[in-house]
């Protein structure tokens, strides 16, 4: 064969491994409304990056002889985005409806391989019938051989799942192993056991959506983190995430210069705690106000929306922010606030992201719901993730800071680093009224007047209030840094970034920590 037909088969080959499970089912998938693999991957990485892998291997079950697909299900490879490396693999709808074959895993396991000895976030998009049948346990097997190298990765480089296709069976946990989950919605679907198998089993009539929609993982069970319009939002969401992490856990996020002044004051943070202690307001507003450019990418939006959770910047610095959220629920702790922000914590700690939490908290909600559930052992994973987080910890302290809640939310003797109070701070061990109600309950046990009974709760709740429910206590004991003007909270934040920015903490070595899972 002369050089010009060698070169001549090889581009044929190339091209029909493009077209992976051919021409109709590419047009198929398209009339779903989905991208291909391809496409997806050439939105997502940054033009002409990418370097692909494994483009001729086929499957080897004898059973599927004479049908055999170039690239078998998925393209792998790396490319950047915005100039940084990212390995990257895209299941492949139009070949055996994207379902993993040995050959398929060895593929992925490759590029993770490939992406923890170089230190570079793994991004997978996922679109499949699961466990390729015809394979049957060499499936099962590959799988786990995936499931191994998420966990081996997990903590050393950021790995990021887009489902955007259906996504059932064991074939879930590889998504769930990694650090977060985005679904496009109304195209996307995760569950262990599909609506046939539901109604078997439980007699439920569900449907895909139902079961295991966007909507239901991003408000319900907290499984996916993004819930996206589209695949194209989702994918430029994942670049924007990407933007804010480190690509290892040896390296520190990137730095990003932008024209916020580091001490524009906000005279409006002045006026934002209402008089009513009882009254909420949108720490969301805190936030956007304080943030380099009022940017801030939400994580877990609609989960446990009384914990808000993601990230900014400070003067070009990217942080984790946790913020309780008066708004809803009166911010208080709960169970899916306190495993929401425990995850949140702990992925900022593991990949060097500094923590800025904002303190508005009445304490963890009480009830036969939440101690039956576990409150306990919930509420302890974030004292222990922010306890045992080494990253540089800021915190201040809006308004109430009361009781457990108060150590829990980066306190100083969690070995907070900085802890601001502005001067509407109530820290104590609880609520006036409820302190007031405890303290004088045989006082108030002897007045027979309603009325009377009432002024008297409520002048003793005014003392308590004087008294307590103010920063100075703390302050005075050297539990918080400094009473600050709320107007200047982004300049002292980025003043205490700053000072942290070479701090070096560790914990005593072991094999491995046992948190309260
Ligand atoms: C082999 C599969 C397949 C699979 C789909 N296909 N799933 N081939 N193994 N798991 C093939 C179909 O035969 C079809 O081939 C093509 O992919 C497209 O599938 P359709 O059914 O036509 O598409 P659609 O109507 O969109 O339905 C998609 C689907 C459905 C919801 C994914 O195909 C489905 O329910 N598949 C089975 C899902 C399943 O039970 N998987 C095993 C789960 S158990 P042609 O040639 O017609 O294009 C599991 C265990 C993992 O995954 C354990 C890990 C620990």
């Amino acid at each position: 064969m002369l050089i010009q037909e060698k070169i001549k088969e090889l581009l044929d080959l190339r091209a029909k491994a493009r077209l992976g499970g051919g021409e109709k089912r590419i047009e198929s998938q398209h009339n779903k409304g989905k991208y291909t693999a391809r496409e997806r991957i050439e939105l997502l990485l940054d033009e002409g990056s990418f370097e692909e892998f494994d483009m001729f291997v086929t499957h080897r079950e004898p059973s599927l002889e004479g049908q055999q697909f170039l690239t078998d299900g998925v393209v792998t490879g790396y490319g950047t985005i915005d100039g940084r490396m990212v390995y990257v693999f895209a299941q492949d709808f139009t070949v055996f409806g994207g379902s993993l074959s040995e050959m398929y895993a060895q593929k992925i396991c490759k590029i993770m391989d490939k992406a923890t000895k170089t230190g570079a976030p793994v991004i997978g998009l996922n679109d499949s019938g699961g466990a390729r049948i015809q394979e049957g346990v060499k499936s099962l097997a590959g799988y786990a051989e995936v499931f191994e190298r998420n966990i081996l990765a997990s903590g050393v480089v950021p790995q990021i799942s887009a489902i955007f296709g259906p996504c059932a069976g064991g074939a879930v946990y590889s998504p769930a192993l990694t650090d977060f989950i985005i679904m496009s919605k109304g195209t996307s679907n995760m569950f262990l056991t599909g609506p046939k198998v539901v109604k078997t089993v439980t007699g439920e009539d569900v449907t895909d959506e139902e079961l295991g929609g966007a909507e239901v993982h991003a408000t319900k069970s907290g499984v996916c983190h993004f819930a996206v319009d589209s695949e194209k939002d989702g994918i430029l969401l994942i670049r924007k995430l990407v933007s804010y992490l480190p690509q290892n856990n040896l390296e520190e996020p990137p730095f990003v210069p932008n024209e916020d002044p580091v001490d524009r004051l906000d005279p409006v943070l002045n006026e934002i705690i209402p008089d009513n202690p009882a009254k909420p307001y949108d720490v969301k507003d805190v936030i956007h106000r304080i943030v380099d450019l009022g940017e801030f990418l939400e994580v877990h939006e609609s989960f446990a929306p009384n914990i808000i959770t993601g990230f900014a910047r400070f003067n070009g610095t990217a942080v984790g922010i946790v913020a309780n959220q008066p708004k809803y629920l009166a911010g208080v702790l709960d169970i899916n606030s306190s495993r929401k922000a425990a995850r949140f914590v702990r992925f900022c700690d593991a990949f060097n992201i500094p923590l800025v939490t904002l303190v508005d908290v009445p304490g963890f909600l009480p009830g036969t719901a939440q101690e039956y559930g576990g409150i306990i052992l919930h509420g302890a994973k974030l004292l222990f993730a922010y306890g045992e987080a080494t990253v540089p910890k800021v915190t201040v302290i809006l308004r109430k800071a009361y009781g457990g809640a108060y150590d829990v939310m980066s306190s100083k003797h969690l070995r907070g680093d900085i802890n601001y109070a502005w001067p509407t701070a109530e820290i104590a061990v609880m609520g006036p009224k409820g302190a007031a109600e405890i303290i004088y309950q045989k006082e108030v046990a002897a007045i027979s007047d309603p009325a009377e009974k009432t002024a008297f709760l409520a002048s003793k709740e005014e003392d308590y209030r004087n008294k307590f429910a103010n920063p100075y206590i703390a302050a005075n004991l050297g539990y918080i840094d400094d009473v600050i003007e709320p107007r200047n909270t982004r300049f002292r934040v980025i003043r205490a970034l700053q000072s942290l920015a070479t701090k070096k903490d560790t914990n005593l070595p072991k094999k491995h920590a046992n948190i309260p899972l």
